[in-house]
C-alpha cells in the first residue's frame, strides 16, 4: 500500500483523498498512512529476518508518540524503545508488553528507574558510571534485579547532521568503550543489576551502512572480550537510525540507506555472535508515512523573491528549522503534466524568518486557497511541535485502506487558554 498517491487529479492518503481530510478537520493537519506503517514494518522484520537470529524490533517511541501508532505496530508484535516515563506509559498504553520495552536516555531520573522497574521492562540501556550506581541502588530500594545493557560510544562518525549524531567520542551519549574494563569491574560490585547485554545507537538518519558497520564491529569485538571475561549476554541492541528518502538524491549524496547493505553489515558484524538482536528504528518506520497538510493563504511577490505563505509553521514542524532538513512539498491538486515550475519560498506565519520549509523551491503555480502537503513529516514531527505565537496544536489523522480517524481532536482556544493560572496576586484586581 502506497502511503500518498495521486488519483483522480488529487494526493490520496492510502484511498482517502486530502481535500476530504482538510474539509473535515481543516488546515494545518497531520496525516498518518496507518496502513504504509504496517507495511513498512512487516517488510523491516522480513529484511532483518535475513541474519537469522531472533530478533525483537523495538519501536522508538520519540519519532511518532501517538498511541495509535505505537498500537499498530504492537499488533504485529513490536516491542518499544522509550526515553521517559511518558513513552514508557504511551507504551504500555497501546498494548506493548513490558518485556519487550527497552529504556534509553542519558539522564533517567529515580522515579523513572523506579517505575521502568515496578512495570518489569526488558532493559535499561544505561550511559554511565554513575547511573549504573543509582539504578543499582534504586533496584536494591525495590527489591529487585534491574536488567542492564550497557550502551557503548564506539567513537564512530556517523555522517550525518551534527545536531543528530550521537556515535562520536564528543557526544554526551554512551560509555566511552575504553571505559568499559571499569565498567565492568563496577558491575560486579553492583548486586541488584543483571549484565544482559551490550549496546549502541550513533545517530539519526543515517544513509550509508559503513558507519554501522564500523559501531557493529566495535560492539561484537566487545562482546567476544565480555563473554571471554565469563559474563553471560542475552542480546545486543543495534539501535536505530536507518535513514529513509526525504526526496530524490541530490547533492550525490544517497537518497536513503540501502537497507540490504545494512542487513549484509549486521550479519557481517554480529552475526556469528549468535545473540538475540534488539533494533530500535523510530524514523524508518512512520517518516514517510506521514504528511503534514497545509493550505496556501497567500502569495507575495518580493522584490526579489516569490513567497508563498502557509497556514502550517515552524510550530507544527521545526525540522526545516532546526536541521535545515529538506522536506519534498507537493501540491493535493495534481499539477498538469509538464506545468510550469517557479522557485518559491515557502513560510509560515510566525514572526520569525526562520519560520521556512524550503528556500528557492521548484513548484508549480500555486493560488490562496490551494492546498499544500509536506512530506514525510510522520517521524520527528507532531512530536516536536509546539504552541508557539499562541497557535493551536494541529490535529492528527489516520487512514487505513478507504477508512480515517481524528486520532488527535484540534483543542480550542479556551481549552488552551484555561491552562493558565493566574497567581492570587493578580486574581482580583486585574491591576
Ligand atoms: N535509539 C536511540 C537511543 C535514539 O537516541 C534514537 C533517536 C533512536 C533509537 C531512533 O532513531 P531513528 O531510528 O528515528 O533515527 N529530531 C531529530 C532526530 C533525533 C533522533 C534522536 N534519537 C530529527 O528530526 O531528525
Amino acid at each position: 500500500e502506497a502511503a500518498f498517491v495521486y488519483r483522480d487529479g488529487g494526493l490520496q492518503a492510502e484511498q482517502v483523498p486530502l481535500a476530504r481530510i482538510a474539509e473535515a478537520v481543516g488546515t494545518p493537519c497531520y496525516v498518518y498512512a496507518g496502513g504504509a506503517m504496517q507495511a513498512t514494518y512487516r517488510a523491516l522484520a522480513s529484511a532483518l529476518g535475513a541474519v537469522g537470529l531472533p530478533t525483537t524490533i523495538c519501536y522508538a517511541v520519540k519519532a511518532n508518540p501517538h498511541v495509535a501508532v505505537i498500537r499498530g505496530f504492537a499488533a504485529l508484535g513490536a516491542g518499544a524503545d522509550v526515553v521517559s516515563e511518558g513513552e514508557l506509559r504511551r507504551a504500555l498504553a497501546a498494548g506493548v508488553p513490558p518485556e519487550r520495552i527497552v529504556f534509553a536516555g542519558v539522564g533517567k531520573t529515580e522515579a523513572e528507574m523506579a517505575f521502568a522497574l515496578e512495570t518489569g521492562i526488558l532493559q535499561f540501556n544505561a550511559e554511565s558510571i554513575d547511573e549504573l550506581k543509582v539504578l543499582d541502588a534504586v533496584a536494591g530500594r525495590l527489591g529487585r534485579t534491574a536488567p542492564v545493557a550497557l550502551r557503548v560510544n564506539p567513537d564512530v562518525d556517523a555522517r550525518t547532521h551534527a545536531k543528530i549524531a550521537t556515535g562520536k567520542a564528543g557526544n554526551k551519549f554512551g560509555i566511552d568503550i575504553d571505559q568499559m574494563p571499569a565498567t565492568l569491574a563496577l558491575l560486579r560490585d553492583l548486586k541488584n543489576l543483571r549484565l544482559d547485554g551490550l549496546a549502541v545507537h550513533i545517530g539519526s538518519q543515517l544513509v550509508h551502512a559503513e558507519p554501522y558497520e564500523a559501531a557493529f564491529a566495535r560492539l561484537a569485538e566487545l562482546a567476544r572480550e565480555v563473554l571471554a571475561g565469563g559474563w553471560r549476554l542475552r542480546h545486543l541492541d543495534l539501535g536505530g537510525g536507518m535513514g529513509i528518502p526525504y526526496g530524490p538524491a541530490r547533492d550525490g549524496r544517497s537518497a536513503a540507506l540501502p537497507l540490504d547493505a545494512y542487513v549484509a553489515a549486521v550479519k557481517r558484524t554480529v552475526g556469528s555472535l549468535g545473540l538475540p538482536l534488539v533494533f530500535e528504528p523510530g524514523r524508518y518506520l512512520v517518516g514517510n508515512a506521514g504528511l503534514l497538510l497545509a493550505r496556501v493563504l497567500y502569495v507575495k511577490q518580493g522584490r526579489s523573491k516569490r513567497f508563498v505563505i502557509l497556514d502550517a509553521a515552524m510550530n507544527d514542524l521545526i525540522r526545516p528549522t532546526l536541521y535545515d532538513a529538506w522536506h519534498e512539498i507537493v501540491p493535493v491538486a495534481e499539477p498538469a503534466p509538464g506545468a510550469a515550475l517557479e522557485p518559491v519560498d515557502v513560510v509560515g506565519p510566525i514572526c520569525e524568518s526562520g519560520d521556512i520549509f524550503a528556500h528557492d523551491r521548484l513548484l508549480p503555480p500555486v493560488a490562496p486557497g490551494d492546498l499544500i502537503a509536506i512530506l514525510s513529516t510522520g517521524a520527528y514531527g507532531a512530536t516536536m511541535s509546539s504552541t508557539y505565537n499562541s497557535r493551536l496544536p494541529a490535529p492528527e489523522v489516520m487512514v487505513r485502506g478507504g477508512d480515517s480517524a481524528v486520532i488527535k481532536a484540534r483543542p480550542d482556544h479556551a481549552a488552551m487558554i484555561a491552562q493558565d493560572r493566574l497567581p492570587a496576586w493578580l486574581e482580583e484586581s486585574g491591576r
